[in-house]
């Protein structure tokens, strides 16, 4: 059985929670590789919502083992309140949800850092960021003074690390205006919650290797989106991890070997959340209307996102960092009744007309599009791509010959059963 790795292609919040949610149905393993709870992924099964932060999209399946990596950076607490959430609807976690040893650990000093920084910043530094301690937790990762899920099980060894860190961010802390935590008290309010976590803290690249020789499915789903990963996003717009399928084999402890697919979750147009260039964004009645159908607002921060329309350079971007060998097409209903759709097929730049997505000059890039006709039909019922309007067909067609990477599903309505699926994820 293939390992499959699903990434966002666009700047998150593409509907990795759906889909990954779907695929989860086939998967033994689902892992996140990535993030932290910065992240939210949506799932809707009947009239229900669940919002996961940090536990992967498949613990709603009762077969599907979780694993959070140890490329993700997890909050003890939020990782209790999740668990504790799920067990309120009836969703046991115990014997299948587990945390890598080696994942690091956001602490209060994190999150405290976090959202100073971006009160003090100037709005034209500002990052936007969620302000749950993303960035501060792989800046003490990469300053090699990090916390990790494994020092759990030794308070004493715990405080000297939490005295370390505090030691280093406390100039910063005060110069923000903020109070330095005291590490005693940090690791006082840990130990009860440490208690709670440490069965289920893992070596799970050794869980994952045990899966593969079993031949299993696993499901390796990415955070946030490629546009937002730390080395081919649009720095410094954004996160601090690895968005994209290169990073499954960092974040998870698995070898580029084992992985057989690369899924790409895309919108059927743009959102962005946060700073950042966006050259589709629209901010006339048309963005309006897609934020009010799509029910554009942040899952962790409730923020409005930006919208505009699909942007095929980035796309096709996204697809060569990527190497994406499907694309999941979501959110294709929010489109309907737009008498017309705007694709972004090109960028003209002071250098001249160019279809890739540049490094410079993209805030000033005036994309060039091509305007395709809408459709007024309501598509939630539709489960044949042969059911959709005409128009819709020629949308999506345009898009994946646009990018050169055939659709696998396609996502018409929030539910579960709302998607049209073209290809099965795990076939060989
Ligand atoms: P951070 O990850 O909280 O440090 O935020 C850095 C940037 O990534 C900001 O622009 C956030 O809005 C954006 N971001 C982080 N996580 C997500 C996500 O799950 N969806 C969309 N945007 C995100």
């Amino acid at each position: 059985m293939p390992a499959v790795v699903i990434v966002g292609a666009q700047w998150g919040d593409e509907g990795k929670g759906k889909v990954v949610d779907l695929y989860t149905e086939r998967a033994d393993v689902v892992v996140r590789f990535a993030g932290g709870p910065n992240a939210g992924h949506t799932l809707v099964v009947g009239d229900e919502k669940i919002i996961v932060r940090l536990i992967p999209s498949g613990i709603l399946r009762p077969r599907a083992r979780c694993v959070m990596a140890q490329g993700m950076v997890v909050d003890p607490a939020v990782l209790l309140g999740e668990i504790d959430a799920l067990a309120a609807r009836g969703t046991n976690t115990s014997g299948r949800l587990f945390v890598s040893d080696r994942a690091h650990l956001i602490l209060p000093y994190h999150v405290l850092v976090d959202g100073l920084r971006e009160s003090a910043a100037a709005e034209s530094r500002k990052i936007g960021t969620t302000k749950r301690g993303i960035g501060p937790c792989y800046e003490d990762k990469a300053a090699r003074r990090g916390v990790r899920a494994a020092d759990l099980r030794d308070m004493g060894r715990m405080l000297g690390l939490v005295e370390r860190a505090t030691a280093a961010w406390a100039p910063t802390i005060q110069a923000l205006g903020g109070e330095v935590p005291s590490p005693r008290a940090i690791v006082e309010a840990l130990a009860p919650l440490a208690a709670r976590i440490i069965p289920i803290v893992t070596d799970t690249s050794v869980l994952l290797e045990d899966a593969v020789r079993k031949g299993q499915a696993i499901l390796l789903e990415g955070a946030q989106g490629t546009l937002l990963d730390l080395d081919h996003g649009t720095y410094p717009f954004v996160t601090s991890s690895s968005a994209v399928a290169g990073g499954a084999c960092v974040g998870a402890g698995i070898g580029p070997t084992r992985i057989q697919r690369v899924i790409g979750i895309t919108k059927g147009y743009t959102t962005r959340v946060g700073a950042g260039p966006f050259p589709t964004e629209l901010h006339d009645e048309v963005g309006e209307r897609l934020r009010t159908a799509g029910g554009e607002f942040g899952s962790v921060t409730g923020r409005p996102r930006r919208t505009g329309w699909l942007d095929l350079p980035a796309l096709r971007y996204a697809a060569r960092v990527n190497g994406l060998d499907g694309l999941a097409v979501t959110k294709l209903d929010v489109l309907t009744g737009l008498s017309k759709i705007g694709v972004c097929v090109a960028y003209d730049t002071p250098n001249g007309r160019t279809g890739e997505f540049p490094i410079d000059g993209l805030e000033d890039a005036k994309p060039v599009y091509e305007s395709l006709p809408g459709w007024a039909e309501k598509l939630p019922a539709v489960r044949a791509l042969s059911d959709l309007p005409g128009a819709a067909r020629e949308y999506l067609r345009f898009v994946a010959d646009a990018v050169g990477v055939p659709i696998d599903i396609v996502s018409v309505g929030p539910r579960r059963d709302e998607t049209i699926v073209l290809r099965d994820a795990f076939a060989s």
